[in-house]
């Protein structure tokens, strides 16, 4: 299959129209969209990312109205993060709507819906006839793709379209709350921090998945955001890391001695934005071990700390 690469938001939302699948770039990672009436297109996002089809995807949309077509009841918790970050990096699971394809959910009874915040995003959005499910776009298992050469790396040749935007500033993926469960649940770490989204709906919890417990989010059980390069932590709760041939150091804090690559960032929200295109460079050039200092646990560094962990886990 021939891979278009377009600036036109047009063009990308009459492939998608088609029941085609098409990246677009949005302010946490790029996402791989498919229209949620077409199971040809959901089919295939499956495939081209190698994704097991019992983890459901996230719906995009770009208004209050769209979150009505695919939710059937908007609990006031929900309500309220909508009002702060719709649109913006936070996915609500709320109860599905009868319409929405079991694709999309995994058989789930309820649904992931976002407001992406770039207006590239919306705009494209805008112009696809029905919500956009989309999972990040790269194959399942590696990093999030944050610009469109990474995403056009991983996947040419496997869908039609990348709409071509702005590299992702945020560079995590949104922070996920189930709304359809009280209190309200946090299921993933993103940029919106859980302090923050207690600030508006105090009862808000933290999800604490035990390993061999189903987790309730289901994406959260696969390997993820893993280079080929091995990930060891650093940090004071962790062994002391020595530079070594072929290795790489991340981190807020100065490199160890004899790494033969570092990248030191000047806070957390740096960290964030650089951290999956720095794993893919280190794959590219054949890092061997990557060693990541462990941010502090506040803000978007928790996150971070997420990312890392599940990145370390082999
Ligand atoms: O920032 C993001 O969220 C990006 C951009 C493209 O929007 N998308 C993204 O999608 O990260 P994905 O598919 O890589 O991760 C979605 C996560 C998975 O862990 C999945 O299991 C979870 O959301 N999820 C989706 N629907 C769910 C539901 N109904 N209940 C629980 N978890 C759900
Ligand atoms: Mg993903």
């Amino acid at each position: 299959m021939q891979t278009i690469v377009t600036e036109s938001v047009d063009v990308a939302a009459t492939w998608l129209n088609r029941s085609e699948v098409v990246a677009f770039p949005t302010e946490t990672v790029y996402g791989l969209g498919a229209d949620i009436t077409s199971e040809k297109a959901l089919g295939n996002i499956f495939t081209a990312k190698g994704r097991p089809s019992d983890n459901p995807l996230i719906v995009h949309v770009h208004s209050f109205e769209q979150v009505k077509e695919v939710a059937s009841e908007i609990p006031e918790s929900a309500g309220t993060f909508i009002r702060h970050f719709f649109p913006g990096p936070l996915t609500l699971i709320l109860k599905k709507n009868m319409a929405v394809s079991p694709l999309v959910t995994a058989g789930l009874p309820t649904v992931g819906i976002r407001c992406p915040s770039y207006p590239v995003a919306i705009e494209f959005l805008k112009r696809c006839h029905h919500p956009v499910a989309a999972p990040s776009a790269n194959i399942s298992g590696r990093p999030s793709s944050t610009d469109w050469e990474t995403v056009y790396g991983d996947l040419k040749g496997k869908i039609r379209c990348v709409l071509k935007g702005p590299r992702s500033t945020i560079g995590l993926e949104s922070t996920i709350v189930d709304c359809s469960v009280d209190p309200p649940r946090m299921l993933r770490y993103g940029a919106v921090s859980l302090e923050i989204l207690r600030k508006l709906v105090p009862e808000t919890i933290a999800a604490t998945t035990q390993k061999h417990q189903q987790p309730k989010s289901p994406g959260l059980k696969y390997l993820h955001y893993s280079p080929s390069a091995r990930v060891i932590l650093c940090g004071p709760e962790y062994p002391l890391c020595k530079g070594e041939e072929n290795s790489a150091w991340i981190g807020l804090s100065p490199p160890p001695e004899g790494v033969t690559k570092n990248l030191v960032c000047k806070d957390s929200e740096e960290y964030a934005y650089k951290l999956f295109s720095f794993f893919r460079e280190c794959d590219r050039e054949k890092i061997a071990v990557i060693f990541c200092e462990m941010p502090p646990p506040e803000g978007i560094g928790q996150a971070i700390r997420d990312r890392l962990q599940r990145a370390s886990e082999v």
